[in-house]
């Protein structure tokens, strides 16, 4: 969406956001599109921060939203139980692989991310492991904005000034498999990057680590990366091997944006923790969440609770929104959607790739499609070879139309 001046901008002298750019002044939004006051239309092509999954002004999610407000719209999740968390953690434990059927809800993607670093941790303590702390990430990375998130995300620019009040985490690489330049092929290198964990590993101490955190498929910070299908078996065996939990960051890929509920899916992982938010409530409510296996829960709630809780999880209207939203990727089929979709888009993407040699490296799955854009207009195999890219530049289509 291009930054528009307006008069509008200059009329809020008290509020102030992360850049100082002007930007229009929304109206409205219907479908995948925004209007602004002056009456311009605009395609939400990245769907928002890629987490309007269902489009803006679903009928049915603000129904159910305004037929909760009616009866309750706060009750505090230590005093009172409320009927669209437990049927929001239900769905999700319905839709979730492989045992991930424990939910604890929060109001946001950073706050997933904390949720599970801290379960993590508990966990470990409850079942007599105090040693373990450190939180293997990845470089380039994006887990969130808050401290906690901080440590382990993979980006000088957003972590250096607060390393100091935070504890930087190990990072290894991420596997930019696509920019390597060695005789392996695509299989061999997602096992040479996986192993780069397990070296890790050895280098900070197993006993003193606790769990690696990944996004399975790359999000803000490597533009919808596909790691090879090598990669994940291997992650987990390492994980195993050396009694480690493996946390997937799905808080950008889930919902269905890939064409499957969890980008995991795409390989059948085996995840201990899932961070989700996002698609989640589709931008209608703050609302995050993490699944976890009971494995990982059951020692923590008997240690005597987790130690962690926000005044806005959980909440009522958040939860409703939820639930109507899983609904409406259901009834609409959303995920089958997003693959079909995303197929159309690749195939306009390679066209443009085939079109323009700057352009390169076009991935993803479903409706999550990046590519890499390269600072010189060479030839394809100058461009590969001698130039860095600028920018991995991602594409995000809201499900909506
Ligand atoms: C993979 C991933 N994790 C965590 C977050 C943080 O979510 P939030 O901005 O809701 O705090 C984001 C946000 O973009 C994300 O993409």
């Amino acid at each position: 969406m291009t930054a528009v001046k307006s008069a509008e901008a200059d009329r809020r002298p008290n509020l102030f956001h992360f850049t100082r750019l002007p930007r229009p002044m929304v109206d409205h939004a219907d479908g995948i599109y925004l209007w602004d006051r002056t009456g311009r239309r605009y395609i939400d092509g990245s769907s928002g921060a890629v987490n309007v999954n269902v489009g803006h002004g679903n009928r049915n999610v603000i129904d159910a939203m305004k037929r909760q407000l009616d009866r309750v719209s706060f009750a505090y999740i230590f005093q009172f139980e409320n009927e669209p968390a437990i049927e929001l953690a239900r769905g999700l434990a319905e839709r979730l692989p492989n045992g991930l059927d424990r939910i604890y809800l929060v109001s946001g993607g950073s706050e997933a991310i904390e949720a599970c670093l801290k379960l993590a941790r508990q966990w470990a303590v409850a079942t007599g492991q105090d040693k373990r702390w450190k939180i293997i990430g990845r470089m380039p990375s994006y887990h969130g904005i808050s401290l906690g998130a901080l440590a382990v995300t993979g980006d000088d620019v957003l972590t250096k000034t607060f390393d100091p009040i935070g504890r930087p985490m190990p990072l290894v690489p991420a596997p930019l498999v696509h920019r390597d330049h060695d005789n392996l092929s695509m299989e061999q290198r997602g096992v040479r990057y996986a192993n780069m964990l397990e070296e890790k590993i050895l280098e900070e101490g197993p006993e003193s680590v606790l769990a690696f955190i990944m996004e399975p498929i790359g999000g803000a910070a490597t533009a919808a990366l596909v790691p090879p299908d090598s990669y994940f078996p291997r992650i987990r065996e390492i994980c195993d091997r050396y009694g480690i939990l493996l946390i997937h960051d799905e808080v950008m890929t889930g919902i269905g944006r890939t064409g499957k509920f969890l980008g995991g899916d795409h390989w059948s992982c085996r995840p201990d923790i899932v961070a989700l938010s996002k698609g989640l409530s589709s931008g209608y409510a703050p609302l995050g969440a993490l699944a976890a296996t009971q494995r990982i829960v059951g020692p923590v709630l008997e240690m005597g609770g987790f130690l962690h809780g926000h005044t806005y999880g959980g909440n009522p209207v958040a939860c409703a929104a939820g639930v109507a939203v899983l609904g409406e990727v259901d009834r609409l089929g959303l995920v089958a959607n997003s693959a079909a979709m995303g197929e159309l888009l690749r195939g306009e993407l390679e066209a443009l790739s085939a079109r323009f040699p700057f352009v390169a490296d076009v991935r993803g799955k479903g409706l999550f499609m990046g590519a890499e854009i390269y600072a010189d207009p060479w030839p394809r195999s100058h461009c590969r070879k001698a130039s860095t890219p600028i920018c991995g530049s991602s594409i995000w289509l809201s499900n909506a139309d």
